[in-house]
């Protein structure tokens, strides 16, 4: 592994901080919070306990497909390739791919630097042989990763339907970049399915109330971060299914009429106002390789499970 984590150029113009970001998200109508600030350590750690909710079927859905179809994606990948994957969170899924194909190395990118860092660690005890090179940055804005030298064939994974949390048109742009990333590979993708409203909403809404602490990471984060004063217990967390969109729509709503002092600005909220924090789009298999296809992949093997409710796709680059 290197020894200290690599950083990303990025080719786009200096990112927005997240004071500026709250700053900005905070003082328009309607309010918002860009999803990506949730995933400080804490934010990372808290997912993680979403991950293992009874109610959240994606990651156990996923995790079963990698394993009964492990086989066939190595082959799709071929041998020596550099795994790059995008927002790779706890680096658990990943293992599936390295102990059955034969990777080279293996890129995990994440905004979440300080969580990065410590699982990293033990991913490198486990698999000494791998070449790892760790990149803490924001994979929305412009990235230029350098193959490594001697690995010229490279297979994106971008897990857990994150992809979800862009608009369509958003993330068609967002497939498209990734696409210039990975030439002569391709790409796996895991997309949560459209499916009975009721188990959308709980998986987002669940009963030990995980997700409603995950939400309000983003305040309490800038509590710790920026000295802000938030207080949580004046939010409520809100996660309902819009069913013409196809998403599920997260929010904090303000329990009543507050403000909040963030670097010494004063934030007002009305009683019942909302923050937009995330959404969470759901697809068809047909939906998302159609617009796969529109970002320039030739969608290939797809595979879903028994009940419809996740897919799995490898697209070709
Ligand atoms: C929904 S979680 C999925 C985690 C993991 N891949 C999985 O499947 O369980 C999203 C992950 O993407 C990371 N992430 C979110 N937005 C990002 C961004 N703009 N750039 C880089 N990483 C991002 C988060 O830190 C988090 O680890």
């Amino acid at each position: 592994m290197d020894s200290s984590l690599a950083r990303l150029h990025q080719t786009a113009p200096p990112e927005e901080s997240f004071l500026d970001c709250l700053v900005r998200g905070l003082s328009k109508t309607p309010k918002d919070i860009p999803c990506k600030y949730f995933y400080d350590s804490q934010g990372s750690q808290l997912f993680e306990q979403i991950c293992a909710l009874p109610e959240y079927y994606q990651t156990r859905t996923e995790t079963a497909l990698l394993a009964d179809h492990a086989g066939e994606i190595a082959q799709l990948m071929g041998d020596g390739i550099e795994i790059l994957e995008f927002g790779a969170g706890a680096l658990k899924k990943v293992r599936i791919l390295l102990d059955a194909a034969r990777v080279a190395a293996y890129s995990p990118l994440d905004i979440s630097g300080d969580y990065l860092r410590e699982v990293v660690v033990t991913l490198a005890a486990d698999y000494p042989a791998l070449i790892l090179r760790p990149l803490i940055g924001d994979f929305t804005q412009g990235l230029e990763i350098p193959l490594l030298p001697g690995n010229p064939r490279r297979a994106g994974f971008f897990p857990g339907s994150t992809i979800g949390n862009f608009r369509p048109d958003a993330a068609m742009a967002l497939l498209r970049r990734m696409r210039a990333l990975l030439p002569g590979g391709g790409l796996l993708i895991g997309v949560d399915l459209v499916k009975d409203p009721a188990r959308l909403h709980a998986a987002y809404n669940d009963a030990a109330g995980i997700t409603a602490l995950f939400n309000k990471n983003l305040l309490a984060r800038a509590n710790r971060e920026l000295g802000a004063d938030f207080d949580l217990s004046g939010f409520a967390h809100y996660a309902p299914y819009n069913a013409l969109g196809h998403r599920i729509e997260m929010y904090l709503v303000s329990l009543r009429r507050q403000s909040a002092s963030l670097m010494g600005q004063r934030i007002d909220f009305a009683a019942g106002e909302a923050i937009h924090t995330e959404d969470s789009h759901k697809y068809t298999i047909e939906s998302f390789r159609e617009m796969a296809a529109r970002a320039g992949f030739r969608p290939r093997a797809v595979w879903t499970d028994p009940e419809r409710l996740f897919s799995l796709h490898w697209l070709e680059s």
